[in-house]
């Protein structure tokens, strides 16, 4: 046991509870911005005279030593301390003694977790927008090279209506850059410094604020100091959008070991992204879009517990907020771990591109366009819906597509039907003809195509 706090103490903490309260298992994921925070708040303190530049200087330098030897396994960090804090600070005094007691003016532990928390987080959200940016290229090269690749376009997983692979990756590139966009919008929101806050009242200690939150990248100090050691806003918002993310590769993940299956037969996952099975030994499992998609729930539970941690506690800090930890890091690792495995399994996926277009073919998904002809020919859109229906249940009779048919079965269900409709229910017009903004033509999917590649190289 080895804590910052005995002096008004008159007994030894209890091992159980010292086990409870205890939190470098895994505070000690951030020793980085603990040191790097505490470099700042020496500097500063130097700075404004509170510590002499001597002091500064060989504080500051024995906080450089620890941090290279930390990072380099030769200094392990000691299970015995009760935090990353203690075991810093315990480390420092073992080496400066007395002046090493210094570093901790004018600060608490509390502004201290706060700053760590919310460094190490700020980091977590950019990584986690650099692998989106990944998998939104793999999507990206997959859009480019299959604007012409038709397939259905299901609802209710009911073939609906062609369109193509471009299309279909299309709206996950949506879904990932709107993804992006929270990241971007959750770092703007949270990259203030809450260092300098105190235990909850700030301090008497002339600190500069705006000095520590620029020396840290920070766009500058939190303006309520009990807000800044108890605010977990930021860490809520991160969790939600990794839940987001979580989501949206999940339902990807469904598509792919649905588009894998036997009956489907869309896609084939690469070798070194299935599994076997111990029995069967024909099997080739989609286990990496399973496991993604499994673990999406570990990652919603982390933002349904830090939820629900928060909501009961009264200003300012409370211990609770200690459970803040593990589940997010959790959840940080699980997401990017899951973000970057999908990308693998994308860029490596093979599209059966006949079963696809064969799919689209043999699914009447060209049915709202031989009602549109009918329209096009004067007659009323519900007249046509009835008479393609008519048209399809004959077809569906006869084991064929709508255009296996004759002209002459096609004039028995209606005389309007001329040679022409051929062309005019092709998978190819079916598609081009949808020429709107988000449409699957080419022409459009083209346009959106270049807006995605300009915004790439920009984001
Ligand atoms: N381990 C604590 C946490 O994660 C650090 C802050 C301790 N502050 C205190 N007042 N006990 O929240």
């Amino acid at each position: 046991m080895a804590q910052l706090w005995g002096g008004r103490f008159t007994k030894e903490t209890d091992q159980l509870v010292y086990n409870f309260n205890a939190s470098i298992s895994f505070d000690q994921k951030f020793y980085k911005e603990d040191i790097t925070g505490s470099i700042a708040h020496v500097k500063m303190l130097a700075k404004q005279g509170i510590l002499t530049e001597e002091e500064g200087k060989q504080i500051e330098k024995t906080l450089g030593e620890i941090l290279a030897e930390v990072e380099s396994g030769s200094l392990e960090i000691s299970p015995k301390y009760e935090d990353i804090h203690s075991f810093v600070e315990a480390t420092l005094i073992d080496r400066l003694g007395d002046v090493g007691k210094k570093l901790h003016t004018g600060r608490s532990r509390n502004d201290q977790v706060a700053l760590d928390m919310r460094m190490y987080t700020r980091n977590q959200v950019k990584e986690t927008d650099g692998l989106l940016k990944e998998l939104l290229e793999t999507i990206l090269k997959i859009m480019k090279e299959n604007t012409e690749t038709i397939m259905p376009g299901f609802t209710h997983l009911q073939k609906a209506q062609p369109i193509t692979l471009a299309h279909h990756m299309g709206a996950y590139f949506e879904m990932f850059k709107r993804d992006r966009g929270r990241m971007h919008d959750i770092y703007e929101r949270m990259n203030y410094c809450p260092l300098g806050s105190g235990a909850l009242a700030g301090t008497t200690y002339p600190l500069d604020r705006e000095y520590t939150a620029s020396l840290l990248d920070f766009y500058g100090p939190t303006l309520n100091s009990m807000d800044g050691v108890s605010d977990r806003d930021y860490l809520i918002e991160f969790l939600n959008a990794l839940s987001i993310i979580m989501m949206h590769l999940s339902r990807f993940s469904e598509e792919i070991i649905i588009w894998n299956s036997n009956e489907y037969q869309f896609v084939e996952i690469d070798d070194a992204y299935s599994t076997g099975s111990s029995i069967m030994p024909q099997k080739k499992n989609p286990d990496i879009a399973e496991l993604v998609r499994g673990k999406t729930g570990r990652v919603y539970g982390a933002l349904m517990s830090l939820l629900t941690t928060m909501k009961g506690i009264p200003l300012a800090y409370n211990k609770d907020m200690q459970e803040d930890k593990e589940l997010s890091f959790d959840a940080m690792d699980t997401a990017k771990g899951c973000i970057a495995l999908f990308n693998g399994m994308l860029a490596t996926l093979s599209f059966k591109k006949e079963n696809m277009r064969l799919s689209a073919n043999n699914g009447f998904t060209n049915a709202t366009d031989a009602a549109d002809y009918l329209v096009k020919h004067g007659v009323p859109f519900r007249d046509a819906h009835g008479i393609v229906g008519r048209l399809v249940l004959y077809c569906i009779d006869k084991n064929c597509a709508i255009d296996d048919l004759s002209l002459e079965e096609l004039k028995s269900i209606s005389p309007v039907f001329e040679e022409d409709l051929y062309d005019a229910i092709s998978m190819e017009t079916c598609v081009n003809t949808r020429l709107t903004i988000g449409a699957p033509s080419k022409a459009s999917m083209d346009k959106v195509i270049s807006l995605n590649e300009a915004y790439l190289e920009k984001n």
